[in-house]
């Protein structure tokens, strides 16, 4: 069976082409990018588990359902996957949040991590983790060999856009983990960049190119 969801949606498309463009600035990116990430997280969020409680409504009581305690966990991968937890924090701002600090080092394409600091309890928690690109693969297979060192069993991954070649890497070195993410693109250059994409997450939310 395939982990992979591609969500299909249309103003997901809509907001997926003012992402790409060049010509988009940096607040706007930003702006979007968090708008999508609401669409993203419906998705994303459907297999997280409730409790049944009770609430008094005005007129009576009832069995309702709330997050479980502790509460899911969002991880982003720093510094782009910030751009993803921003979003997923408007709409579940009872997530405790975790960052690990991976920079792709240019030449080799390899994962670098600097920084690590996740919730307690994090072995309890469901845990999505965030980073807007999935293109070799390399950072969130490093993110996820983190976490499960750190005894993390239910996790699943997002990204904006995804590459076949870190769909594939993903899929072999984590099978069990599903994947959502908001289009599938064609392949890396030889830079390693998602082809078409929409370049370089981090610098296009921050400003920095
Ligand atoms: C980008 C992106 C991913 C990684 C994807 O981060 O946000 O983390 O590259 O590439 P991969 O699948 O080949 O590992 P980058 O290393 O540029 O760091 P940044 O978020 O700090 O810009
Ligand atoms: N990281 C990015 O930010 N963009 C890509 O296309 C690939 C890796």
């Amino acid at each position: 069976m395939s982990t992979l969801t591609v969500i299909d949606h249309p103003l997901v498309k809509h907001k997926l082409t003012i992402l790409r463009d060049v010509a988009t600035p940096f607040p706007t990116f930003r702006r979007v990018l968090r708008e999508t990430t609401w669409l993203l997280a419906y998705e994303t969020t459907r297999h997280l588990r409730v409790e049944s409680g009770t609430v008094e409504t005005p007129l009576e009581e009832m069995t309702a359902h709330s997050l479980p305690n502790p509460a899911p966990c969002l991880i982003s991968i720093l510094r782009a996957g910030n751009g993803l937890v921003d979003g997923l924090m408007d709409v579940m701002p009872e997530a405790a949040v975790g960052h690990l600090g991976l920079v792709r080092n240019p030449k080799t394409l390899l994962p670098e991590e600097y920084y690590c600091k996740l919730p307690s309890e994090i072995e309890k928690r469901q845990v999505i983790l965030a980073d807007p690109m999935l293109a070799t693969g390399g950072s969130t297979i490093a993110a996820i060999d983190r976490l499960r060192e750190k005894g993390v069993r239910n996790l699943v991954f997002l990204s904006l856009l995804a590459a076949p070649e870190g769909v594939e890497a993903l899929q072999s070195a984590h099978p069990e983990v599903p994947i959502f993410t908001g289009a599938l693109d064609r392949e890396l250059n030889e830079k390693g960049y998602i082809l078409p994409g929409l370049g370089d997450a981090g610098d296009r939310i921050y400003g920095t190119e």
